[in-house]
């Protein structure tokens, strides 16, 4: 199995479109550490990822967790020497009517998918900065992240708000850094 000496990050990657990330970036050499709320899943998915050979370890966390994510980049370093992609992708649907939506599911969706996508790439961006790195930040947004739809109104909020934050971190510069 080639690597590249690259290390990515994939969260919520137990399955869905972030185990496919996870699994290309794999394939084209990264060490990869996958990510999840679901421990059971995770460890399935990461015994795949072994059994194909990929230099990868599982790291279980909550994304809306400013600590976990903190913990997830430290442990990801620690076992792989680096940090060269983050990729929030860990997100969740609300899809109860916009009238009805209670405060519970409208929260953990803002949780998940804004603080998260917040909280993952303030972690990785302090790794990249200690590294001297550029380092990328790729975060799963949506079409409902650019449109509003009747049925997934308060979930186009999340992801019109991912939208801006990918706005703002192709726009940021770190003080003091060269670019
Ligand atoms: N599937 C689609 O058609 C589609 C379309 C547009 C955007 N997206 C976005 O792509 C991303 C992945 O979507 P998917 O369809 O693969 O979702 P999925 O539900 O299949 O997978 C999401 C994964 O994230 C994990 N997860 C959920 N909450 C978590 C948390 N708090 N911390 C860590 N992990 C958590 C889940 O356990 C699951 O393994 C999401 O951000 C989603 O909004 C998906």
């Amino acid at each position: 199995m080639s690597t590249i000496n690259k290390v990515a990050i994939v969260t919520g990657s137990a399955g869905g479109l972030g185990k496919a990330i996870a699994l290309r970036l794999a394939h084209n050499g990264f060490s990869v550490m996958i990510h999840d709320i679901n421990k059971d899943a995770l460890t399935k998915t990461l015994q795949e990822f072994k059994d194909k050979g990929y230099d990868s370890d599982a790291f279980v966390g909550d994304v809306s967790k400013k600590s976990d994510q903190e913990k997830l980049v430290q442990t990801t370093v620690e076992k792989f020497g680096r940090l060269d992609v983050f990729v929030n992708n860990a997100g969740i649907e609300a899809v109860t009517p916009f009238i009805d939506i209670e405060e519970d599911e409208l929260k953990k969706c803002f949780d998940i998918n804004v603080f998260g996508t917040v909280f993952g790439t303030q972690a990785a961006a302090k790794q990249f900065i200690k590294q001297h790195s550029k380092g990328k930040i790729i975060n799963a947004c949506s079409i409902a992240g650019q449109e509003s739809y009747t049925m997934l109104g308060t979930y186009s909020a999340t992801k019109h708000a991912v939208w801006s934050l990918n706005m703002f971190q192709a726009l940021y510069k770190i003080p003091g850094q060269q670019y």
